[in-house]
Order: C-alpha cells, then structure tokens, then sequence
C-alpha cells in the first residue's frame, strides 16, 4: 500500500463503511466512496455519483481502488476491469486480521477486523473475508467469493468463485464447495456442495422446493444447478 496518496473506495453502503473504518484505521486517507449511500446516513467523505466518476479519479491520480460492494459479481467484475486498466488495487488487510506471510491473498480482496488467513492458503481475487471469518490453513478461496463474519472454512477447505459462505457457517476439514453456492447462515457443511446449490442448516442441506416446506435432503445429493 505504498505510493499513493489515498485510497478511492468503490461502494457507498454498509460494507463500504466497515472497509473505509479498515483503512482509516490503518492510517490510510480515504479520498472519496462511490455509489448510492444510505439515505441519512452521510459520509465523512466525498461520494462520487458512480463507478465511472470512480475509474475516472483513478485514472488521473496516483490512488488506490478497493471495491466494496456486497454483491459478488458486481464485485469481481469491477476488479477485473480495475486490474485490466492497470489501476492499483491491493488486498486491503485489517490491523487486527492475521493473515500467514506463507498464504497468498489476491487483488482487490478484503480481509476485515480480526479475520484470519491461515498457511497455505490462496484467496482469490475480490474475496471478503469479512469480521472475524477464519480461512483455516491449506483452504481455497475462489475469486469474487465472500467468507461472511464469523464464518469458518476448515483447514484444507475449497470455495469456488462468487459463493456466499453465510454469517457463522463452517465447512469442514477438506470439503469442497463449489461456485456460486450459497450457504446459510449458521449452516455446517459436512458433504460436497455442488456448483450453484443453496444449502442451510446443520448438517448443511439444500431446502426444499415450495409445496415441501420443511423436508430438507443431504447437501451434494442434488443435480448442479438442477430443479427436480
Ligand atoms: C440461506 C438464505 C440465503 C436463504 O434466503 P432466502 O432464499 O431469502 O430464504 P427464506 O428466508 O425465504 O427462507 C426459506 C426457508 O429456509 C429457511 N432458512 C433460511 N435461512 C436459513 C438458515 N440460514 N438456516 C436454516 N434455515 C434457513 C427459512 O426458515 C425458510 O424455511 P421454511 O420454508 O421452512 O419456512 C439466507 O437466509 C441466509 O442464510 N443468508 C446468509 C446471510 C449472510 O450471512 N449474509 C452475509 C452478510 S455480510
């Protein structure tokens, strides 16, 4: 994070918020935020009306990008057009996280208050290892997936690209999730999860569909992406 002079943080609601508090914290000048903020809920800083004013004060200063915005293709999408601009956007790690010097952390990623990132592992590019989430060692981030707070990947665990890991979920030792899964809040993942599943509750299963409410069936036994 050396060489420029500030930060330029793209997003304007509340996960915005907690990445600008990480930076400021770190001593780090946040210039501006973009996008549409919370109604009454100003910024202390300059807002910028979208993503392209955004790209254009980078592209004329020596600034740092950090997209923080919750959605994870909107994300990984504005990362990968950052990074192909040749704009600087480092990872962007809290005071308080740990992350292993033998564990690689991609651009335009976020590790936020006292999360972890153990040995060995490789997080993506536009990954949120949100408060307090715990990538264990040996585990794998996929690009543009967010590890909600408190969250905990166990050691040898795999993440694809663009899943949602839930507030306080786990997934066990070396398991595999694949992209684009969304796992509940609160879920314990104890079985693969195919490409595109939503999976809750413990052990994690994939709900079933309306007119069955309440049956749910073992995480992985269901087609990718299929609608039985
Ligand atoms: C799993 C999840 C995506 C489902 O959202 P949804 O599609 O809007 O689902 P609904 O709220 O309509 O609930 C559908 C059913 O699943 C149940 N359900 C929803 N979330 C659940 C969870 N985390 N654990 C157990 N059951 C859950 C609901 O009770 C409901 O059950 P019912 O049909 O028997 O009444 C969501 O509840 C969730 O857990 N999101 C993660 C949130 C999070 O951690 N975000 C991080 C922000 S930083």
């Amino acid at each position: 994070m050396t060489g420029a002079v500030g930060w330029v943080v793209l997003g304007a609601g509340g996960h915005a918020r907690s990445v600008v508090d990480v930076l400021e914290r770190g001593g780090h000048t946040v210039v501006a935020v973009s996008g549409a903020a919370p109604v009454g809920e100003p910024w202390h800083v300059d807002v910028l009306a979208d993503d392209r004013a955004a790209f254009e004060l980078l592209a004329g200063q020596r600034l740092h990008a950090v997209v923080a915005i919750g959605a994870n293709p909107v994300r990984a999408r504005l990362v990968r057009e950052l990074v192909a601009r040749g704009l600087s956007v480092p990872p962007v790690v809290a005071a308080t996280a740990t992350v292993s010097p033998r564990s690689l952390v991609g651009a335009g990623s976020v590790v936020l208050e006292h999360a972890h990132v153990g040995p060995a592992s490789r997080v993506g590019e536009a990954v949120v290892v949100n408060t307090a989430a715990v990538v264990e060692h040996d585990c794998s981030v996929g690009v543009g997936a967010h590890i909600a707070p408190g969250a905990v990947l166990l050691g040898g665990a795999s993440v694809g690209g663009g899943t949602l890991v839930g507030s306080g979920a786990r997934v066990l030792p070396g398991l595999t999730v694949g992209a684009g899964v969304t796992v509940g809040a609160g879920a314990v993942v104890t079985r693969p999860v195919g490409d595109g599943e939503t999976v809750v509750g413990i052990p994690a299963a994939t709900p079933e569909l309306s007119g069955t409410r309440g049956t749910r069936r073992t995480a992985g036994t269901r087609p990718h992406g299929g609608t039985t």
